[in-house]
């Protein structure tokens, strides 16, 4: 795990300061204390969609860390994807599981049922799918093509579709196993805040973030007798190659503060601890939420001081 090192004089500062009146050259560095890993997902095996980078790498190392083994899926970068896998498998836990990458395009039916087939075959069984693949493609109304809309759509909502739909056949196939886990499956779709704030620029990302919002919950509804559970995990701006205008340059990440409350951007890690404790037992009696792990920006932070 990675543990920044607190600023000291920017701690000093911190005390009498609140962090909003900080200047963003004085805010504090994220300490991500060290988590004490355990082993709560040992036996169970997951997917984890794009996950050659940004929030699917970091969750996709945690559950290794959990004991889970864990299918890394990537479309474009097998080196990327290799790297994950090492990662994971090299995170020193005694109890870790092991990490394989498999290419697979998750609007694509056929490729799907294939990354399916080849989990089941190396692991035996799926327990656990975090639909994590996801994709801008930003553009104003007026401008945005029919292929922008579609290829945004068609990964980030059909493909947590063909995913979810293939997972709760293999839950329902396999049933519970009680050695693992109390429940039968577990379907965590990483959503965004965009499934409820609406993103100017951004219609087809909003709209399928939106669209993930309904289809999880009525999956939820549907498979829950069946003991699946179906949850979103809905990140605010995480630290990812995905948004990497909106932090890398100072002025950027003065102008992403305005947005966060708590006045810090997330790290994959912040994803990544609530995924693996949403697949253990301990988040037995949760379904169908939206857990939104955003520093307050769906706070609407400008009412702070107008209204
Ligand atoms: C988007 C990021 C954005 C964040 C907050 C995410 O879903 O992918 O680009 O920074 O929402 O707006």
């Amino acid at each position: 795990m990675t543990t920044l090192n607190p600023n000291h004089s920017t701690r000093a500062k911190m005390s009498s300061a609140r962090i909003r009146d900080l200047k963003p050259s004085e805010l504090p560095e994220v300490v991500m204390p060290a988590c004490e890993v355990r082993p709560v997902l040992k036996g169970q095996t997951a997917i984890v969609t794009g996950a050659s980078s940004g929030i699917g790498k970091g969750i996709a190392v945690a559950l290794c860390a959990a004991g889970a083994n864990v299918v890394i899926n990537y479309i474009g970068n097998a080196a990327a994807a290799e790297e994950t896998a090492h990662e994971a498998t090299h995170c020193g836990c005694e109890n870790r599981g092991e990490a394989v990458p498999v290419m697979a395009d998750v609007s694509d039916e056929s490729q799907v049922q294939g990354m399916f087939a080849q989990a089941i075959k190396k692991f035996g069984t799926v327990d656990i799918v975090i639909n994590n693949a996801g994709l801008q493609q930003d553009a104003p109304l007026e401008e945005m093509t029919l292929a922008q809309w579609r290829k945004v759509i068609d990964v980030n909502l059909t493909g947590q579709f063909l995913c979810a739909r293939e997972a709760v056949r293999e839950f329902k196939r396999r049933g519970i196993r009680e050695d693992v886990s109390c429940a039968a499956g577990k379907i965590v779709c990483i959503s965004s805040v965009h499934e409820v704030i609406p993103w100017a620029g951004h219609v087809n990302y909003a709209a399928s973030k939106g669209g993930i919002m309904m289809m999880m919950k009525s999956i939820a509804q549907e498979v829950a007798p069946w003991r699946i559970r179906v949850n979103s995990i809905c990140p605010g701006a995480i630290r990812t190659p995905i948004n990497r205008s909106a932090w890398e340059t100072p002025e950027a990440y003065a102008s992403l503060m305005k947005l966060i409350p708590y006045k810090r951007i997330g790290e994959p890690q912040d994803i990544a601890r609530l995924a693996v404790w949403l697949c253990s037992d301990e988040a037995d009696y949760i379904t169908g939420a939206s857990l939104f792990v955003d520093g307050g920006m769906t706070l609407y932070p400008g009412f702070e001081t107008g209204g």
